[in-house]
């Protein structure tokens, strides 16, 4: 089964061609960080122009590296939520123009759903269920119970800013570029990370919630000191912001890997399914690795498979269409949720 993904829900215009849910054909991205970069993240009618302006293009060229023709395709996938929705609406149409045009059912996705799909389509063994779905992207942070292919129950997310987000807000406080994930991962190998005795967030009543804007607030004043009107990207040497780098990364992390690895226990998986751009960190890896019971699986995407991209999208709906067998051209755009139903 050829399965066409669409994906535009935030600042990465994507399509890819995935064959029975698991093979990749194609994988294309037209990213817009150089759109963004300016602004310090992403500008959501900007976002929206480029989509229109590069979709076609990004289809087409999918279809071409696949070597799939349009009239091979048996199913055309598009994320529907959670995302900007004049973003996620551009995708949406030029999905539903190719499903009425080639007369072939069209299935809405789910974002965070594929996120996590992605480390289950890197895998060559089937994946053992319950897992725990772990994701941490720029827009999300969530943990999940994984009953099946498209059963999920929300476990917990964050109250406030996502993982990725405090990592970019960090990064322009102290000057660096968006996305800043990447770069304070590079810069924190110089630091010391208990320089700073920052912490992440604690939601009272509830140990498995999330919380990252104090985190970045509490770095905001370690920046600031006394001279709140300084710059502060001026003001910091190079070992100073190291050290910041190194500090906070070893805050959000902490966190990250602390209710995980609970979570994981309160709900008895042995196996954890990581998605989302955070989850392309070395360092994040490597310490679930060194803390996780010895036991545990964790299961990663594969490269190209962790930041946004369409293949994720195409490989979920293999699934959701065998299951569900849904054919729905009145599929819409909706902003907010995390997993289907919830
Ligand atoms: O999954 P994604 O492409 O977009 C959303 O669905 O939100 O994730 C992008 C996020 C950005 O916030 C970026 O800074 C973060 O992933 N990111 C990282 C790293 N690589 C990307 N964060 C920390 N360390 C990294 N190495
Ligand atoms: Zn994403």
């Amino acid at each position: 089964m050829f399965i066409l993904g669409i994906e535009t829900s935030c600042d990465e215009t994507a399509s890819a061609v995935v064959k029975d849910g698991k093979e990749v054909l194609s994988n294309c991205i037209a990213t817009q960080i150089d759109l963004h970069q300016a602004f310090g993240g992403v500008v959501p009618e900007l976002a929206c122009r480029r989509h229109v302006d590069v979709i076609v293009p990004v289809i087409e060229e999918a279809l071409k590296h696949a070597k799939v023709t349009l009239d091979q395709l048996n199913l055309i996938a598009v994320t529907t939520t959670p995302g900007l929705v004049g973003a996620l609406l551009i995708g949406i149409n030029a999905a539903k123009a190719l499903s009425l045009a080639l007369d072939i059912p069209l299935i809405g996705i789910n974002h965070v759903e594929a996120h996590l799909y992605a480390a289950m389509m890197s895998q060559e063994e089937e994946v053992r269920f319950p897992a725990l779905g772990a994701v941490f992207s720029g827009g999300h942070t969530a943990l999940a119970l994984i009953k099946g292919y498209g059963n999920y129950q929300l476990i917990s997310h964050t109250v406030d800013d996502a993982v990725g987000e405090a990592f970019d807000k960090v990064a322009k406080l102290m000057g660096i570029p968006y996305p800043g994930g990447p770069k304070i991962e590079e810069l924190a190998k110089e630091g010391n990370p208990n320089a700073f005795p920052l912490k992440s967030g604690t939601v009272k009543g509830r140990a498995l919630h999330f919380s990252f804007s104090g985190l970045k607030t509490a770095v905001l004043y370690a920046l600031k000191g006394q001279d709140a009107a300084a710059s502060l990207a001026e003001r910091l040497t190079d070992s100073e912001k190291a050290d910041m780098a190194a500090s906070f990364q070893r805050a959000a992390f902490d966190d990250l890997v602390g209710k995980t690895l609970l979570a994981a226990k309160n709900y008895q998986c042995q196996t954890i399914v990581f998605g989302g751009g955070v989850t392309n960190s070395q360092t994040l890896r490597r310490q679930f690795s060194n803390e996780a019971p010895k036991e545990m699986r964790l299961l990663w995407p594969a490269p190209g498979l962790a930041l946004d991209n369409a293949a994720m999208i195409a490989g979920l709906a293999y699934h959701q269409y065998k299951l569900s067998g849904e054919d729905n051209f009145l599929i819409e755009a909706k902003p907010t949720s995390y997993f289907s139903g919830s």
